[in-house]
């Protein structure tokens, strides 16, 4: 069997732990021939198509660095005209590929659906993200290891907002789903913590900025990308054409300082963690599970179970059909227990 191996949107620590765990276990199980795509589905789009060989050696010494060997791309769009398509059918073809393991977000599993149903190339997915937004996938690799670095990044602006008496506002990642915002904020122990399923309420934040002023001096908003104040827009970084995921978060962090600043006595900053959250080296928890994720799309491979993303649920590893993930996000429900156990220990989040 010919298999191809991608990593599509954008980039998150544990990518490499997948592409090793999926060669090493289909040479070892499958004796597979493994090419990797370049740059994601743009790779797989271009003419001639951008690919190399992946051997034991060749994904050897990968599994604890960041970023992925391949290359990525979140702009491009394998089904954007009939054109594209027709030459990802053509390539595929003549490249011989039996199947694609896609490795990715849910943009990149709704383009593999659609490649699959459009022109029958068989795909298995494998669930990867910072914003841990996948549907029916309890935990996507690359989670833990940005919730590690907002965390670290929360800890460090805490130490200077005890010392100027501010209130520092710190933003996270996450597009529409509040995870990395709740996980990381519940982890550093957050005063506020702003959430996009949960629209906020400038009158409750200068309530308990308010309060803090008068006891403790100092107050840490944290907040996701997506966030919102009632009846306020998102606010948006910018708007790639074309792209599967047009529309680019960034920079409420600064919106807010800017509402909340003429209502309160002590100086407030905002800082906006960005990429630092998709770089670096994945957690060993993460490591661990791309290695199972990649096992088991290995697996799928050899059983023929086209159509399949891995997942995890309960713990267990499994896989859910992947018409079931495609244009579907996970986000937080407003009754989450970590929301319920934040509100119960006094953390704000923003509600009237
Ligand atoms: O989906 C992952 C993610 O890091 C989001 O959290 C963020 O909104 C987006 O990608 C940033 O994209 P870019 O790398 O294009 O700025």
């Amino acid at each position: 069997m010919r298999v191809g191996v991608l990593t599509g949107g954008g980039d998150c620590p544990g990518l490499n732990a997948v592409i090793r765990a999926v060669t090493k276990s289909l040479i070892h199980h499958g004796r597979c021939e493994v090419i990797g795509i370049e740059d994601g589905f743009d790779g797989l789009m271009s003419d001639p198509p951008r690919v190399r060989p992946l051997d034991w050696d060749g994904v050897s010494g990968i599994l604890h660095t960041g970023g992925t060997i391949l290359g990525t791309s979140n702009s491009a769009n394998p089904l954007r005209d009939e054109a594209t398509t027709r030459q990802v059918a053509r390539n595929a073809r003549e490249l011989g590929l039996d199947m694609l393991v896609v490795i990715g977000g849910d943009g990149t599993m709704s383009l593999a659906h659609g490649l699959q149903r459009r022109i029958g190339l068989e795909c298995i997915g494998v669930p990867k993200t910072i914003d841990n937004d996948i549907a029916n996938c309890e935990r996507s690799f690359g989670f833990d290891t940005a919730v590690a670095t907002a965390t670290e990044g929360l800890r460090r602006i805490e130490s200077t907002a005890y010392s100027h008496h501010r209130v520092m506002i710190v933003e996270t990642m996450g597009r529409h789903a509040g995870w990395l915002a709740l996980e990381s904020g519940m982890a550093a122990g957050a005063d506020i913590i702003l959430l996009p399923e949960i629209d906020f309420d400038l009158g409750s934040i200068i309530e308990r900025c308010r309060e803090r002023e008068r006891r403790q001096r100092y107050t840490i908003i944290c907040i996701g990308e997506g966030a919102k104040e009632t009846g306020a827009s998102l606010t948006v970084r910018e708007h790639v054409a074309g792209s599967p995921e047009p529309m680019r978060l960034g920079g409420v962090a600064n919106v807010l300082r800017e509402r909340l600043q003429p209502h309160l006595k002590s100086e407030v900053r905002a800082t906006v963690l960005g990429h630092l959250q998709r770089g670096g080296d994945p957690t060993p928890f993460d490591r661990v599970l791309a290695t199972r994720f990649g096992h088991h799309a290995a697996e799928l491979v050899i059983a023929g179970a086209s159509g399949r993303m891995v997942t995890l649920q309960c713990g267990a590893i499994g896989s859910v059909a992947m018409s079931d993930v495609a244009n579907v996000q996970r986000t937080v429900p407003v009754d989450h227990d970590l929301v319920v156990t934040g509100r119960d220990i006094g953390i704000c989040f923003g509600e009237r």
